[in-house]
C-alpha cells in the first residue's frame, strides 16, 4: 500500500514494508516507511549515515526533499519539529584531502587562506546547532578518492573535528549523511572507488534503498506514466527481467534499469504515435552493443506478441 507523509492515520496504519509519499516539487517520492523512519530518527540523533543503494534507487532525491516534508514526518513520528537545513557537498570535486578545507586567495593585495565548501558547511552547521536539525551531506563516495574519503574521517568525524593542519575546529553538532551506490557493486553499478574499510567503520547508521518490487512498481508507475494498463504490465516485466539478466551477468552493455529511465519514458509517452515498444528500445537499450540490442529486440517482440495495439484502456 502507498500512504500520504500528510496524513498521520496513514502512517500510522501503513506497515514497515509500505511505501509512504514524500512531496516533491510536482510528483510524489515512494520511499519503504522503515528505511524512512530510521533516517528521522538518524537524523535528529546526529548520526553517521551511510545511505547506500543501485543508481538512480532515489538516494539525492530523497534528501533533497527530506525538508519540505519534515514537519509532517517529525509529527507522524512524534518527535519535536525543528526546521531541517540541508547542506550538500558534492565530494567529486574533491581530489586530494588538503582541497577540503582551505585554499591560498588574494585578498587586498594579499594571500589569505579561503575555506572551501566542505569546510563552509561545516561552519555553517555549527552555527545553526541547537535550533535546526542540520546534514551535512558528503555526496557520491563512491566516486571519491580513497584520500578524500580517508581525511572526512580525521577532519569531519571526529568529535572535536580538525582541519588538515591539524587545528581543533570545535564540535560539529551534524547528522553526517555520506551517499553511494557500494550496495550495489556487484549488480553492475560502475563505482570509481573502494570504500575505505576504516570510513565505514565509522558509520552508526547503514541504510539502503532498494529497487521496488513489481508490484509496487506497478502501482507507482501507474501514477508516473500515462499508457493502457497492459502496456504498463509489459513494462514491468520488462525492466524487471532485465535487472535479473543483469544479476546473472547478461546484456552487460545495456545500464541497469532505473527510476530515471521510467521519468523519460513518461515524458515519450505524451509524444504523438508513442509507441511502447520503440520507447523501450530508446530508453532502456537503444545505445548497448550489437548483440545485446538484437537479443533485447527479440525479448520485447515477444513481450508484446499477445497485446492488442488498438488497446486504448488508459490507465488514471
Ligand atoms: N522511489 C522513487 N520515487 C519517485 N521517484 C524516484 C524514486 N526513485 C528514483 N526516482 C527518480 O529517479 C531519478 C533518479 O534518482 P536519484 O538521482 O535520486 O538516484 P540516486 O540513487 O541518487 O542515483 P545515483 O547513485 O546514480 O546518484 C530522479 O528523477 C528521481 O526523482
Ligand atoms: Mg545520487
Amino acid at each position: 500500500m502507498i500512504y500520504s507523509v500528510s496524513s498521520k492515520r496513514g502512517w500510522n496504519r501503513a506497515t514497515k514494508r509500505d511505501l509512504i509519499a514524500l512531496k516533491d516539487h510536482d510528483k510524489d517520492f515512494w520511499i519503504r516507511k522503515e528505511v524512512l523512519h530510521a533516517l528521522v530518527l538518524g537524523i535528529r540523533d546526529q548520526l553517521v549515515v551511510h545511505l547506500t543503494g543501485g543508481t538512480g534507487v532515489g538516494k539525492s532525491t530523497l534528501v533533497s526533499v527530506l525538508p519540505k516534508n519534515w514537519r509532517n514526518l517529525c509529527r507522524n513520528i512524534g518527535i519535536e519539529y525543528r526546521n531541517l537545513v540541508v547542506l550538500p557537498v558534492p565530494l567529486i570535486h574533491y581530489q586530494g584531502p588538503e582541497e577540503l578545507f582551505t585554499r591560498r586567495a588574494i585578498q587586498n593585495n594579499g594571500t589569505c587562506d579561503e575555506d572551501r565548501p566542505p569546510l563552509l558547511a561545516a561552519k555553517k552547521a555549527m552555527k545553526l546547532n541547537g535550533q535546526h536539525d542540520v546534514i551535512i551531506w558528503f555526496q557520491e563516495v563512491g566516486r571519491t578518492p580513497p584520500s578524500v574519503q580517508n581525511s572526512l574521517i580525521s577532519g569531519f568525524l571526529t568529535d572535536p573535528f580538525y582541519d588538515h593542519n591539524g587545528k581543533n575546529l570545535g564540535r560539529l553538532d551534524a547528522c553526517v549523511l555520506m551517499d553511494s551506490n557500494y550496495q550495489d557493486k556487484d549488480n553492475g553499478n560502475y563505482l570509481l572507488h573502494e570504500l575505505d574499510a576504516a570510513l565505514q567503520s565509522r558509520f552508526t547508521l547503514q541504510l539502503t534503498l532498494d529497487y521496488l518490487d513489481q508490484d509496487m512498481e506497478k502501482r507507482v508507475l501507474r501514477e508516473l506514466i500515462d499508457v493502457p494498463q497492459d502496456q504498463l504490465e509489459k513494462l514491468v516485466q520488462f525492466t524487471h527481467q532485465l535487472r535479473e539478466s543483469k544479476r546473472a551477468g547478461d546484456y552487460k552493455s545495456v545500464p541497469f534499469p532505473t527510476f530515471r529511465q521510467y521519468v523519460a519514458l513518461g515524458k515519450q509517452a505524451k509524444w504523438p504515435d508513442f509507441e511502447m515498444e520503440e520507447a523501450l528500445r530508446t530508453v532502456f537499450y537503444g545505445g548497448a552493443g550489437q548483440g545485446d540490442r538484437e537479443k533485447l529486440d527479440s525479448e520485447v517482440k515477444n513481450l508484446f506478441r499477445d497485446i492488442d495495439p488498438d488497446s486504448s484502456t488508459k490507465t488514471s
